[in-house]
């Protein structure tokens, strides 16, 4: 069977981590399928390459492609810096709706941890993409707009904010906030995955947060009664239901990591407690990713262009590599997602490694990033 993937290079080390990822993950198939599964990979044109070849950052012909596409993945694609420039990533995750920020967090033995027990940690974060304070609706301290809305709010609503501020809002709906813990709820009941903890500030900000978590019990009484459960009345073989507050939930995920598996969450909270977990195993340069629509699955290195090593042969390709292996697992194939995770424990036991990961480990040797994948490519079976 052929499946047909779109991909995008990226800018800075995208090319070459391409490059070194594509065997491995052909080979991955054809090692678990013997043949029976391939990929139709085919290349969309965004960032410098795109800006090269047809004058456009991002193509009209791209995001068309994209608009009506199922599978996607892509490489860092860089801001240019400078008044003017949207960030491509912003751009396509707007364009395209792609609501759930979706980053699943495990420990690789032998990367160096802070934590006592990284390999407790086997989380999946579930983060809205779309809502919450990243809309930018913000207007700076002294400009004509914030004057406008804080004279609005004295006189209107009643407010008494220092007419000096600089001022951001921060939406939030009932079906941007359904629709992620409705992906969030679907994955722990389909991958066995024990609770789904939806992560907030309530406890202050009533009616975003605090509405976020209402909507979230909602939509697992609603629409998986069968299925869910929550902790004050736990059912044996359902997923529980619970939430937390998103300062206490910091200190949870540190202390007790075994008792969170999945946590749905708004859009700011999900960017802080995304790093902070890829940080507890040591992963950062290695976190896969996924942005999705209802149509779309679209996954990415997590990490950015890196520059300063661009085109030197230094880069990891395992963010890449494990995001590939995430789009196989969601394609059907679990079985060449588990060969390259298998393949990367293999290899990172052994300790020949890219100088980000050799940096994390003792007595490691540093390779390059062509060489790092050949030898992914070896372990795989
Ligand atoms: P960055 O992730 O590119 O670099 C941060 C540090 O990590 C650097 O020291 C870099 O050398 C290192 N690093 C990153 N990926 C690595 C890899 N695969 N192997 C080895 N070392 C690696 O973040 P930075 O410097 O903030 O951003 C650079 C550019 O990337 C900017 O234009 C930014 O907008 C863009 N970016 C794009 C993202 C995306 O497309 N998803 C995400 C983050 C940043």
């Amino acid at each position: 069977m052929q499946h047909s993937v779109f991909f995008i290079e990226g800018d800075g080390i995208g090319p070459e981590i391409w490059k070194a990822a594509r065997p491995v993950l052909d080979a991955a198939l054809d090692k678990a399928y013997g043949g029976n599964h391939q990929v139709d990979w085919q290349e969309l044109l965004a960032g410098e390459k795109a800006l090269r070849e047809t004058g456009e950052l991002l193509p009209a012909a791209t995001l068309e492609a994209l608009k009506s596409a199922a599978l996607a993945i892509k490489g860092p694609l860089g801001t240019p810096v400078g008044k003017g420039f949207r960030s491509l990533n912003v751009t396509l995750r707007q364009t395209l709706d792609l609501y759930a920020c979706i980053r699943p967090i495990r420990y690789f033995p032998g990367i160096a941890s802070p934590l006592k027990h990284p390999e407790y940690v086997d989380m999946v974060i579930f983060r809205e993409n779309t809502e919450d304070l990243y809309l930018g609706i913000e207007y700076k301290s002294g400009s004509p707009e914030a004057k406008k809305l804080l004279a609005f709010l004295r006189d209107s609503m009643g407010v008494a904010v220092s007419q000096e501020a600089g001022i951001g809002l921060k939406p939030m709906t009932e079906k941007g906030t359904k629709r992620l813990v409705r992906k969030a709820i679907a994955f722990a009941r389909d991958r066995g995955r024990g609770s789904v903890t939806l992560m907030h500030k309530g406890n202050i900000m009533k009616f975003t947060e605090g509405a976020f978590r209402e909507w979230g019990y909602e939509v697992a009484r609603e629409e998986f009664a069968a299925v869910c459960c929550t902790e004050d009345a736990p059912e044996a073989g359902k997923v529980v239901v619970k939430d937390r507050i998103a300062d206490a939930l910091f200190q949870e995920v540190l202390l007790h990591p075994r008792d969170y598996s999945v946590i749905a969450t708004p859009n700011l909270n999900g960017d802080y407690i995304s790093d902070a977990l890829a940080a507890q195993v040591g992963g950062l340069g290695m976190a896969p990713g996924v942005n999705m629509s209802d149509s779309l699955a679209f996954f990415e290195a997590t990490h950015g262009t890196a520059p300063a090593i661009a085109g030197k042969d230094k880069a990891n390709p395992c963010s890449f590599i494990l995001s590939a292996a995430m789009m196989f697992e969601h394609m059907g194939l679990p079985e060449a997602a588990a060969m390259i995770h298998r393949a990367v424990n293999k290899v990172l036991a052994d300790k020949t490694v890219t100088g980000d990961l050799a940096g994390q480990m003792e007595n490691a040797v540093t390779v390059g990033c062509e060489r790092f994948a050949e030898l992914l490519g070896e372990a795989l079976g």
